[in-house]
């Protein structure tokens, strides 16, 4: 399974690029609000594609046809790995069929179910990013959109990868992985909670202390 960071957090991003575990970046207007601050967005997605090899979404604000395929014709010029998200629109279809044409990679977001997913994918999108955690927070059940789109997508031999965005717990990362989502794309939060477990922290404190104690024993010998 491949893992994204889903942030625009240069510092994030490098410590996971450097670390191997990520193939990739999502990016949205809220997150890159966030970061750039007084900077120019487009300089932080030129940087954040500059410290990852992989994929970057970089999402359009525009929501007619002209302007999302304006947007990122341009946002595609940043760098090669850029990926152009279109939100889920009738616009946004053609959008992402015209970027395409281009030889332009397209995300479509804000998918909560798995029709959605399925017609981003018959545009000719590359990604579809069903929202897991969104659609839990209005109590259904966000992963029975990956569990549908994996067996509709598999059953016609359809390309376009699986996206499981809006990931709120390590658990949704396990059970989109058993589904077999193509991508999860992680907050560093949820990154780094991953590499907890507390029998580690446990086992770890036992070695350290153990081998002090025989240090001890070997300087008092001396
Ligand atoms: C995905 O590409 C989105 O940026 C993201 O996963 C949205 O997550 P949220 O619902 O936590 O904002």
């Amino acid at each position: 399974m491949k893992f994204f960071l889903d942030t625009a957090s240069l510092k994030d991003i490098s410590w996971a690029a450097q670390a191997g575990l990520i193939d990739g970046i999502t990016t949205n207007p809220s997150l890159l609000a966030k970061q750039a601050g007084d900077l120019d967005p487009r300089d932080v997605l030129k940087e954040i594609c500059s410290l990852v090899e992989g994929p970057v979404s970089a999402e359009v604000v525009s929501i007619d046809t002209a302007g999302m395929v304006n947007e990122g014709t341009e946002l595609a010029k940043i760098a090669d790995n850029i990926v152009v998200k279109i939100p889920m629109l009738e616009e946004g279809m053609v959008a992402v069929r015209q970027l395409g044409a281009a030889g332009i990679k397209t995300n479509v977001t804000l998918c909560f179910s798995s029709v959605q997913c399925l017609l981003a994918a018959k545009a000719g999108a590359a990604f579809v990013s069903p929202f897991i955690g969104r659609i839990d927070d209005v109590g259904q059940e966000g992963m029975d959109v990956i569990r549908e789109a994996r067996v509709i997508f598999d059953n016609y031999g359809i390309e376009t990868e699986i996206l499981a965005a809006s990931i709120r717990h390590p658990r949704h990362v396990v059970e989109a992985a058993m589904i077999g989502a193509d991508v999860a794309t992680l907050p560093p939060d949820v990154l780094k909670k991953l590499l907890l477990h507390p029998l580690t922290d446990r086992g770890l404190d036992q070695f350290l202390s153990d081998w002090s104690k025989l240090a001890a024993r070997a300087k008092a010998t001396v």
